[in-house]
């Protein structure tokens, strides 16, 4: 089923923050895989907006309801010679493939950090997490420094922070861009 949340403010608006920076930075990609990729909305939104030059992307999450939707949302794209392509997989597991850039924006859900200890050094990497206490998160950083920190990145290209405010509460989504 569709998690209607994926949708909301909070999730576009980090999504869309991502593909204005990157885009900034003029990476292109032969292969980007995305960890955690839940429904695939940030593969429609850097496909759809046509400016990251990427190959290919794959979407790895662990929950297999996953996979369907991700590919329904991204049809545009999977009949275009797998241009995308949904998994199931858990990326704790490790990940086949040699892509050129991996991105989580779903650190705050992976229970360990086996998926970013796998990665091989030298590779470049965008992840997302936040300070948001929840049932679902296991990681929760108090501020961009905490959260920056916990990932050792050779060179950090980016890091910066957006903050979301509503009537009744707010939280603030971090994100580091760099090379492992
Ligand atoms: C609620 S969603 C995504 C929220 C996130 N802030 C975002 O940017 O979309 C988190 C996803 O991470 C997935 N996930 C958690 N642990 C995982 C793992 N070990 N491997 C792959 N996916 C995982 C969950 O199944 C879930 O679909």
């Amino acid at each position: 089923m569709i998690d209607k949340d994926a949708f909301s403010n909070g999730q576009i608006d980090s999504k869309l923050w991502l593909c204005q920076e990157l885009e900034k930075i003029g990476w292109a990609s032969d292969l980007t895989h995305i960890y955690g990729g839940w429904h695939g909305i940030l593969s429609f939104l850097l496909l759809s907006r046509e400016k990251f030059r990427v190959e290919r992307i794959e979407s790895f999450d662990v929950d297999s309801l996953c996979e369907p939707i991700a590919d329904m949302i991204n049809e545009n794209w999977v009949i275009k010679e797998w241009q995308f392509k949904a998994f199931t997989l858990d990326c704790n597991q490790g990940v086949r493939g040699t892509p050129d850039l991996i991105i989580n924006t779903s650190t705050e859900h992976f229970e360990s950090m086996e998926w970013f200890d796998r990665i091989p050094k030298g590779t470049r990497i965008i992840l997302q997490g936040n300070n948001m206490p929840h049932d679902d998160h296991f990681i929760c950083s108090n501020n961009l420094q905490e959260f920056v920190n916990r990932y050792k990145l050779q060179t950090i290209i980016y890091q910066g922070s957006l903050d979301f405010n509503y009537p009744s509460w707010n939280f603030s989504r971090y994100m580091v861009i760099g090379i492992k």
